[in-house]
């Protein structure tokens, strides 16, 4: 019985959901309504202008790159991120130095440059622009508990 009630209850939930689905418009990709084999006229995202840096949103997040990344390559031989962010240079540069844990191997032991783990800055730490998100986001930054 118990099983029975279970399973009208599981139907239930899946019909509303399809239910809703439905009912919502249709999403438009940044590109566009154009078929994926078809070129898009859409112009495409302007940087942001360099800012101060910018709140996180939860602990340990990757912070957000507040300045334009244009020209900044990273290759075999050269970081640009690490010519102004690492610990010889950021005095000089301004920018905020690298956190301690880049320059940990995967044993916690320390390294003298930037770890091959934190080398490809930008798998984590992402550039600004002005792209409208595709749909609402309710996102709230986490508090502190007690806040
Ligand atoms: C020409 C020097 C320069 C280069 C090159 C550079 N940055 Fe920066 N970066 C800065 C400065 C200066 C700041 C601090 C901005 C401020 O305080 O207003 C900064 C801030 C940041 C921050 C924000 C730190 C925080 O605590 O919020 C991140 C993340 C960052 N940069 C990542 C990168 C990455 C990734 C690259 C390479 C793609 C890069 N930067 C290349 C100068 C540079
Ligand atoms: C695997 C993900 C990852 C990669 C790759 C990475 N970072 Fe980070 N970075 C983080 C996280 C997570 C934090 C915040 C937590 C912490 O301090 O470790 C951070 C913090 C920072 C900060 C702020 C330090 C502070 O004291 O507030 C800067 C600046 C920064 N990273 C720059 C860089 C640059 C430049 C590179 C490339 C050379 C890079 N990161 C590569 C994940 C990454």
């Amino acid at each position: 019985m118990r099983f029975i009630t279970a399973l009208a209850y599981a139907a239930a939930v899946l019909l509303a959901g399809i239910g809703a689905a439905g009912a919502q418009e249709k999403l438009l990709s940044e590109r566009g309504d154009v078929a994926i084999e078809d070129e898009s006229k859409v112009d495409f995202f302007r940087p942001e202008r360099d800012s101060d840096p910018i709140p996180r949103n939860f602990q340990k997040q990757p912070p957000l790159i507040p300045h334009s990344v244009k020209g900044y390559n990273i290759t075999q031989n050269f970081n640009k991120c690490m010519d102004c962010h690492s610990k010889e240079r950021a005095e000089e540069t301004g920018a905020t130095l690298v956190a301690k844990s880049h320059y940990l191997d995967r044993d916690s032991n320390k390294l003298k440059n930037i770890s091959p783990r934190r080398y490809f800055c930008m798998q984590c730490h992402v550039p600004q622009f002005d792209a409208r998100p595709i749909v609402e986001n309710t996102y709230k930054p986490a508090t502190r508990r007690g806040e």
